[in-house]
Parts: structure tokens; C-alpha cells; sequence
């Protein structure tokens, strides 16, 4: 992303003048962090140090704030970010073993993503969808009630180009 493009001023909007009176440019840090992850796909530290100098923002706190959130990556993702609800209504209905089934299939754990790129294996708490419980999410798609019958068809969605 070409952070010479960012408008920090438009940015801000009306809220953010009045954030701006306390925090300077760091009221817009987060949605400009946002901005390059949705045009890079994760946060390069190229990208990362120019921001710095524009915003005038220390690099080291950059990081820090990056680093808080979850939304937030600095190695790139696969095409399908595959999600195992892992809160306690999926996993008193099994999605452990979901994981577990698609650590196995894919050969990576948690939090990692294929050589390939093509998958990224993530836990979540809850996605909002108890009733359907076990849940994961392809994409952001949701795909409920993952009894063991069903994971070979979430596998074969995830393959799927
Ligand atoms: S606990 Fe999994 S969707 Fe709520």
C-alpha cells in the first residue's frame, strides 16, 4: 500500500478532530492499520515504518497496539482462514475433535497457516451461533453443526479452490 495515500485528515473525521485534541494521530492509527492489512492481506514492517513517519507515531508502539488485537497479522494468510469455534457450547458438542481432525488433515495446528497458502487454521471463543453448535467459519461463512459425518464435507469445501 502506498501509505503516502492515506489522508490522515480525512480520516479523522468529525469524531476523531475531537480524539485528535488529545491523542494527535494516533486516533487514526488503528483504521489506517486496517486499511493496509486489507489491501497487503497482513502487516509488513515496510509498511509498518512508513506509517510511523507519517503518523509520527513511534514504530515500537505501532507494534504494540498491533500486536493487542487479534484482527491484526504479520505473516501472510491462506486464501481460506478456517475458524473452530472453540467456545463452550461447540466444545461440550465435540469441535475439539474438529480441530483436531483438521490439524491432522492440513499439518498445521493452531494459528498457523499451509506452505501453500491456501489455509489458515484459527480458534475463535464464539461466533454468535450457539444453537448450531459445533461451528466453524470458512471466511467468515458460518458452517454449523459439525457432527464428525460433516467434517469430511468441510474438508472437501476447504480444498476447494
Ligand atoms: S460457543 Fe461456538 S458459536 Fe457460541
Amino acid at each position: 500500500m502506498n501509505i503516502d495515500q492515506i489522508n490522515v485528515e480525512e480520516q479523522i473525521g468529525p469524531v476523531g478532530k475531537v480524539l485528535k485534541e488529545s491523542y494527535g494521530n494516533r486516533s487514526v492509527l488503528i483504521h489506517c492499520l486496517q486499511m493496509i492489512q486489507a489491501e497487503e492481506g497482513y502487516l509488513i514492517g515496510d509498511s509498518l515504518s512508513k506509517l510511523s513517519k507519517k503518523l509520527g507515531v513511534p514504530l515500537s508502539e505501532i507494534y504494540s497496539v498491533a500486536s493487542f488485537y487479534k484482527q491484526f497479522n504479520f505473516k501472510p494468510r491462506g486464501k481460506k482462514v478456517v475458524r473452530v469455534c472453540l467456545g463452550t457450547a461447540c466444545y461440550v458438542r465435540g469441535s475439539e475433535k474438529v480441530l483436531s481432525i483438521l490439524e491432522e488433515e492440513f499439518g498445521i495446528k493452531d494459528g498457523e497457516t499451509t506452505e501453500d497458502l491456501h489455509v489458515t487454521l484459527e480458534t475463535v471463543g464464539c461466533v454468535g451461533c450457539c444453537g448450531l453448535a459445533p461451528v466453524a467459519t470458512i471466511n467468515d461463512v458460518v458452517v454449523g453443526e459439525l457432527v464428525l459425518k460433516k467434517v469430511g464435507k468441510l474438508i472437501k469445501s476447504i480444498k476447494e479452490e
